[in-house]
């Protein structure tokens, strides 16, 4: 079978870890994690599996908001590293045979940023164009900013500047003017940048903010045209620059939306997305035990082209939205997973991770991921799900899920040897702290989560057509079971196709489903468990599932080749 295309359309068989190098490894000991740190941990990501990380903001920052504040786009935060170190770092990664990703937040800068400095100093500076200004004071917007907490309106008045400026974030992240050609400028020298450094693509922060035109003078707006033409003109120039290069968008919109974001059928927008949306109804059917949601979901999808693809994610870094659930549905999740106040955010989200959702049952976690890996896309893991990870309430908002890796059951985990008050922020105490959840115990553990996940890895990697392949949904009479089938035969030399079976409930049961063009008397491979099943009259499959059970059937076809 010719898989080069496995190669080529890298990012559709990925498996791709998030993480911030700030939590993820202390090697100096000043109580921060550090690029040096993270190399030396590279042999471990490799072995889980991960074949592209993603790295969250490292650049200086004034650290409103974690990073995602930037001062400075060429810059390394001192107290991560250096370039030296991040060259260092990127090289290990790519021996060990890991691409890297970094977030590109264009969206605003800091206002701390030398341009919104300057800009706000005089109507006269050529930086004044950079950002979204106003005389007149703002209509009301309280209903639309993203961090209630913290903010009231989308705009701020700047006693130096004189007038208002757009930010739809925090008031220290002024809006940059993407209609402004220098910017535009700016942003392509950025990407042009990072990925001379060798970065492999970008994880782009909130896109539908960023290529919007709200409180851009008109005369701007009116030149710059659809932004959708924009978008198209950046991704065409990161290809020219470096061919196999990504742009993953964080773009939590309607499908028919995010369509348009994919750059429709010619997906010539941004390469992947995260699918919110699938996500929220994962939870929705894991509350109800009923595989509906997901059914009703994944089949409203919109057709990509070949190149595009979905990322999947049962978590990332900011609360868990569930934002695109009604009131009822959202309360629902809420009872399930995150009934106390403490653990919901914004009224939209839970800053939780899955394992203390589920009381740790290590069956339904096991399931929950086996289906993250098993569903059509890309799988996105943030660091620490791996060994199943918990929250800390006691951290501020978002960030209770940011808290330092967990490595060994030493102090602070084993994340650094610093004092605990020199940490970002303190580690996860109690059933899910470091005593009973980290790397080194699970790796003795030869059935450990970490384990577990490794072999999800590998299987998901040599079933090329979960993420590369067309799915179908298979129906039968389990609401409580959802079984799947991925097929992908690029290119005529052969068929690689497999079911996937994944039990929400804790309930045990039998599934019966007919494998359309499977001829009876073919055999069956349990990727996980070895069995094998026979397939009966008119491609009958049945077999027994275990309680929050999952299966990875591959069809043995004939012409199938790969080892089993
Ligand atoms: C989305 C990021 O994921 C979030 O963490 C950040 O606060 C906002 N964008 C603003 O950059």
């Amino acid at each position: 079978m010719l898989k080069t295309e496995t190669a080529d359309l890298w990012w559709k068989s990925a498996v791709i870890y998030c993480l911030d190098i700030e939590t993820f490894f202390d090697s100096n000991g000043d109580g921060v994690g550090d690029m040096t740190g993270l190399a030396q941990r590279i042999d471990y990501l490799a072995e889980l599996g991960v074949t592209c990380l993603w790295l969250m903001p490292f650049y200086p920052t004034a650290n409103r908001d974690d990073g995602y504040d930037i001062i400075d786009y060429y810059g390394v935060d001192p107290r991560l590293g250096t370039h030296g170190d991040l060259v260092e770092l990127v090289r290990t990664a790519k021996d060990r045979g890991l691409r890297v990703i970094v977030d590109l937040v264009t969206n605003h800068t800091s206002n701390q940023h030398p341009w919104f400095k300057a800009a706000r100093s005089s109507k006269d500076s050529p930086y004044r164009e950079y950002y979204v200004w106003r005389d007149e004071p703002p209509e009301d917007t309280s209903d639309e900013v993203v961090f209630p907490d913290a903010e009231n309106s989308l705009w701020t008045y700047d006693e130096k500047a004189g007038q208002y400026y757009l930010h739809n974030f925090y008031s220290e992240q002024p809006d940059l003017n993407i209609t402004s050609p220098a910017v535009q400028g700016e942003i392509a020298k950025i990407i042009g940048f990072w990925l001379e450094l060798g970065i492999d693509g970008f994880r782009v922060d909130a896109v539908p903010y960023m290529i919007e035109t709200r409180g851009v003078a008109d005369r701007w707006a009116k030149e710059f045209g659809d932004p959708h033409v924009y978008l198209k003109q950046l991704k065409a120039f990161m290809g020219r620059r470096r061919g196999d290069s990504i742009m993953l968008g964080e773009v939590n919109v309607p499908y028919e939306t995010m369509f348009e974001f994919f750059g429709g059928p010619d997906g010539d927008e941004l390469t992947m997305m995260f699918d919110f949306e699938l996500m929220q109804r994962l939870y929705l059917a894991f509350a109800r035990e009923d595989t509906a949601p997901i059914i009703e979901t994944i089949q409203r999808r919109p057709q990509l082209a070949r190149h595009s693809q979905f990322a999947n994610f049962i978590r990332n870094h900011d609360e868990l939205t569930l934002d695109k659930l009604s009131d009822e549905e959202r309360q629902e999740v809420f009872d399930a997973f995150g009934p106390e106040e403490d653990m919901q955010l914004f009224g939209r989200g839970l800053r939780r991770r899955l394992p203390p959702m589920v009381a740790g049952d290590p069956r339904r976690m096991r399931m929950v991921y086996s289906l993250l890996f098993a569903l059509p896309g890309t799988p996105v893991l943030f660091y620490g799900e791996e060994i199943g990870m918990g929250e800390n309430l006691d951290v501020e908002g978002r960030l209770a899920v940011r808290t330092p890796m967990q490595w060994t059951d030493a102090k602070n985990g084993g994340f650094s040897s610093a004092a605990p008050s020199k940490l970002p922020r303190p580690v996860t105490q109690g059933a899910f702290g470091p005593d009973h959840v980290n790397v080194a115990a699970q790796r003795q553990d030869p059935d450990s989560f970490l384990n577990f996940m490794t072999l999800l890895a590998r299987r998901y990697r040599e079933c090329p057509e979960v993420g590369m392949g067309n799915f179908e949904i298979l129906e039968h009479d389990v609401k409580e079971v959802l079984v799947h089938r991925s097929t992908w035969d690029p290119f005529g030399g052969g068929r690689s196709s497999s079911v996937l079976v994944h039990n929400l409930s804790p309930r045990a049961t039998r599934i019966k489903v007919r494998l359309e063009g499977v001829d009876e008397g073919l055999e069956v491979a349990d990727l996980v468990s070895g069995e094998r099943h026979t397939i009966g009259r008119s491609g009958q499959l049945e077999l027994p599932v275990d309680g929050y059970g999952y299966h990875w059937l591959r069809i043995l076809y004939a012409d199938d080749s790969r080892l089993v």
